[in-house]
């Protein structure tokens, strides 16, 4: 009998013509993306129903098969989505498992779908509408933690605490402006976030292969249908670029780095020694051992899903940094990547909401704190400057004699008796005493951006026009 290589049981029913017998097994297990890749079966399908418009539009296939092929496909979302579709490693994608199915719902009209397109741009297009709406995500997820940082600085613009450089206490500051710092820093993610979007805005599709297509397609019709803003301007570098993805996870593991940050401030606040905050049951554990404790697991797990989000950046930049333009099939590698860091952002993100939200903010332990350290002797050095007419240098020096004085005595600056400052030096009167508390630090630091609590509503208020 004759060996037929239309046979889909022995080779590839898409590419099967040239070859005789199936892969073997380890060529299907190496080849096959349908594991990961099935996680884009509605951008495919979109795609497909747009692609398929088009071609009708333009006249190269028939209004017919394009509503059989258009019906098919939507036949197939419901199956995917109602979990009733049976997905076949052997055709190794979820391109061939849809296109294939089509066949088997539509019969022979599936197979114009193909016409004018390759599976490159289809899933250059594939991936870059996923993309796009996990960073519309991303997006809102910061919007969100960002009004949570607000009204926690609303809460607490005058709670002072101990401002820290080197971990060391510094000045007061107050929480609600530590908070503020954050709501910056997710700020500027998120304006990257929306760069991206922006970058990312263009329609593959039509790109083919790589060369384009000798078909009078509409390029400009497909990328208004997808909500594109206009279709990408090079056929080469559209099916070999993946700068989407890896822009998206650059800009997760630099949130990453943020929120690890926090995770890790969370950590230090919520020990017993320090006692800043109280993180509610809800987002810390117990120990099994230890009855009295209290673990913050949530915020050492954000630590860590940092790490997981560095590892996909430099897999996916190591993965294209050595390929000749344009397609690859090592680019298939890039979708694992990108899924798996985009559920430790959304995670990240959420448990950190959370956690913002719900902990509980000890004010005396972090005012005790901030009066700590000698946290005002900045102030006293600029009471001479200001009130003594001293060069701040020489004011510097007799403060750091002052410090010493306290540290001796075992005493806080503010309790070191006005006899023993004006020994220090004569021009010093009973009226620094209002400056070295820690509210009356922190009040006084009213430049743009400084600590003071009217300096922080101020920019509470921008914020909250913007979010
Ligand atoms: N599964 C493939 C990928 O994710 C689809 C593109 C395949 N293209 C090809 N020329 N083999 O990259």
């Amino acid at each position: 009998m004759a060996e037929s290589n239309t046979d889909t049981k022995s080779s590839n029913q898409m590419w099967g013509g040239r070859f005789a017998s199936g892969p073997d097994a380890i060529m299907e297990e190496i080849n096959a993306s349908i594991g990961f890749d099935k996680k884009l079966f509605a951008q495919d399908i979109r795609g497909s129903i747009a692609h398929a418009t088009m071609l009708a539009h333009q006249g190269i296939i028939s209004a017919e098969d394009k509503d059989k092929i258009v019906h098919g496909l939507n036949t197939i979302l419901s199956e995917i989505e109602g979990g009733n579709f049976e997905f076949s490693r052997r055709l190794e994608d979820i391109h061939m498992n849809i296109e294939a199915r089509l066949a088997t719902l539509i019969g022979p009209a599936a197979g114009r779908l193909h016409t004018a397109r390759s599976r490159n741009d289809q899933v250059a297009l594939d991936f870059r509408l996923w993309v796009k709406e996990e960073l519309e995500k991303t997006e809102k997820m910061l919007t969100s933690l960002i009004a949570a940082f607000l009204d926690r600085a609303e809460e607490h613009a005058e709670s002072v605490m101990p401002g820290f450089t080197h971990l060391q206490t510094a000045q007061p500051v107050t929480f609600g402006h530590h908070c503020m710092a954050y709501v910056e820093m997710f700020g500027r993610d998120r304006s990257r976030v929306r760069h991206a979007i922006e970058h990312l805005d263009e329609s593959p599709i039509g790109a083919a292969a790589l060369a384009g297509t000798g078909y009078p397609i509409d390029r400009h019709m497909t990328a208004k249908a997808l909500g594109f803003r206009e279709p990408t301007r090079n056929s080469i570098d559209t099916v070999s670029d993946r700068d989407f993805a890896i822009e998206f996870l650059a800009i997760a593991a630099i949130t990453g780095m943020h929120l690890s940050r926090l995770a890790e401030e969370i950590v230090i606040w919520s020990t017993p020694q320090f006692g800043f905050v109280r993180l509610s049951d809800a987002f810390s554990t117990g120990s099994s051992i230890m009855p009295q404790k209290k673990n913050p697991d949530a915020a050492e797990l954000v630590r860590a899903k940092t790490g997981r989000i560095n590892g996909s950046l430099i897999a996916l930049l190591t993965i294209m940094k050595g390929l000749p333009l344009a397609y690859s099939k090592d680019m298939q590698e890039d979708k694992e990547q990108v899924f798996d860091a985009a559920e430790s952002l959304e995670l990240a993100i959420a448990a950190m909401t959370g956690m913002v939200r719900d902990m509980t903010v000890n004010t005396a332990r972090m005012k005790a704190a901030a009066g700590s350290g000698f946290s005002t002797a900045t102030d006293l050095a600029d009471w001479l400057v200001r009130e003594a007419g001293l060069p701040f240098r020489d004011a510097h020096h007799v403060t750091g004699r002052a410090v010493a004085l306290a540290e001796s005595k075992g005493c806080d600056l503010a309790e070191l008796p006005l006899a023993d400052l004006q020994a220090i030096h004569s021009a010093i009167t009973d009226k620094v005493y209002d400056v070295l508390t820690v509210e009356a630090s922190v009040a006084s630091r009213k430049s743009f951006g400084g600590t003071a609590p009217s300096e922080v509503r101020k920019q509470i208020a921008f914020w909250r026009a913007r979010n």
